[in-house]
């Protein structure tokens, strides 16, 4: 049984140490392609401590899924653990109050209070809409042949959704992405002065955020809207379901949450057909294909790959001794490509069925957004494959998101046709949560 050859490790600067990624991950090409490393670490060495990070590693889909169905064993407070610099109280930011890093009644009391707005039946009313903003998007750039897929369409088309859907102007758009970045990204200069600035520039983004954020809170709750500031004003107003810290991190989280994610749902997914042209084609001839190609580039790319628990008890993991206190994190990415439970994992498959893969992750903590993020990667792919053709990529270089836990490229030039015939618009939306499908009729 392997134990963490605990506990004299270098501190690491006072960078926290959730940011850093495994060494074996320090390469661009290891960065743009992890999965060789996953299948040799899921075959090796499925449960392993990695000093410098000080966290468990873990590669298998059944210990991913055993870790993050168990809250009780694996908490989501980063604050629990005993091993991560983390910075001091006072310096945390909103960020550390939210449903994303609490754990049991806290957690389901801040996800109750936007839980029903991102319900499928409740989205429905906004897919025609999502539909025009991608059509927007894609007006601007049809006819010059060429785009940056990522700048063009991946990055605005979400941030306009969750910048209307939060009440937020969506003008501010370019610099929620320079918030976003800075948010999920590791740092580049990792000597002493480099980490030093990027902690400032962190404080920076944080103390941005919140002044930006605390306006609007103010501005709602003398003028109350339809948007999700107001639901969390209306919450933070009885003085029992939201703290005012709470209401901040709440809108921060669901702008983050509610861009980067999708930006690289979509900008893997184009990654992914253009590797497959087979794919793109039969995707192109039959839009019906969306759905389960949506859930295959989650599995096959993961935008999230890896999260975090910390240990609330002494547990064999795999035949790993994991310590009360110490960090775990299960690579979701490599539990994706698991052979023990995906035939021909290494395959993309546009139809691939059953698909229980952990894009969105598992348990209690499942991935909020998920209907709002499938809704959203469904309608971009109908639209820009309805009115483009012969997609192909415009440069061999890529250059991966520099993150510990997100995926994905920073740009993605691609070459195309205007698409010679107008696809008509579906009449009917529909929104489909994987169990239900739900449907809006446009001229209802
Ligand atoms: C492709 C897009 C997305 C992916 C891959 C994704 C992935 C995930 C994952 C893996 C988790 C689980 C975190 C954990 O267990 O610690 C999660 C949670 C969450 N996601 Fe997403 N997400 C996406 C889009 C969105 C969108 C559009 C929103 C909307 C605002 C959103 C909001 C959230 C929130 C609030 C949580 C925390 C839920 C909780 O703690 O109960 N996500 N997401």
């Amino acid at each position: 049984m392997s134990s963490a050859p605990h506990r004299e490790a270098e501190r690491g600067g006072g960078q926290q140490t959730l940011e850093r990624v495994p060494l074996e991950l320090s390469t661009t090409e290891s960065w743009l392609d992890p999965f060789d490393w996953y299948a040799e670490m899921r075959e090796n060495h499925p449960v392993r401590y990695d000093e410098r990070r000080r966290v468990w590693d873990v590669f298998r889909y059944a210990d991913a899924a055993r870790i993050l169905s168990d809250p009780m064993t694996f908490s989501s407070d980063p604050t629990r653990a005993t091993e991560l610099d983390l910075p001091e109280p006072e310096a945390r930011g909103p960020l550390f109050e939210t449903m994303l890093t609490s754990d049991g009644s806290r957690h389901d009391r801040l996800r109750g209070v936007v839980e029903e707005s991102f319900r499928p039946r409740s989205l429905v009313p906004r897919a025609p809409h999502i539909r025009d903003v991608a059509d927007d998007l894609l007006d601007d750039v049809v006819d010059r042949g060429e785009m940056d897929l990522i700048a063009d369409f991946a990055y605005p088309l979400p941030v306009v959704v969750i910048a209307e859907l939060l009440g937020v102007p969506t003008e501010d758009r370019p610099t929620f992405k320079r918030w976003s970045d800075t948010l999920v990204e590791t740092p580049a200069d990792t000597s002493e002065a480099g980490l030093e600035a990027f902690a400032r520039e962190r404080r920076r983004v944080d103390d941005e955020l919140r002044a930006y954020f605390e306006a609007i809170l103010d501005d709602r709750r003398t003028d109350p809207r339809d948007d999700l500031v107001s639901d969390i004003v209306h919450a933070e107003s009885d003085g029992e379901t939201l703290s005012h810290e709470e209401a901040v991190g709440f809108c921060i989280l669901l702008l983050v949450a509610g861009n980067v994610t999708t930006t690289n749902l979509l900008g893997n997914a184009v990654r992914c057909l253009t590797a497959h042209p087979d794919a793109m084609a039969r995707l192109a001839a039959d839009p019906t294909l969306t759905t389960t190609a949506v859930e295959e580039v989650l599995r096959y790319r993961s935008p999230v790959q890896a999260l975090v628990r910390v240990a609330t008890r002494d547990v064999e993991l795999a035949g790993a001794d994991v310590h009360t206190g110490d960090a775990v994190v299960p690579w979701l990415g490599s539990a994706n490509r698991d052979p023990a439970v995906f035939d021909a994992p290494d395959e993309f498959r546009i139809d691939r069925t059953p698909n229980s893969h952990l894009g969105f992750g598992r348990g209690t903590h499942y991935c909020l957004g998920a209907p709002l993020a499938r809704l959203e990667a469904r309608i971009a792919l109908e639209q820009l494959f309805a009115r483009v053709t012969d997609v192909e990529r415009a440069s061999t270089e890529l250059d991966p998101v520099r993150s510990a836990f997100i995926y994905g490229v920073r740009s993605f030039p691609i070459r195309y046709r205007a698409h010679p015939e107008t696809t008509p618009r579906p009449q009917v939306e529909t929104v489909d949560d994987g169990a239900t499908t739900r449907r809006t009729d446009r001229n209802a």
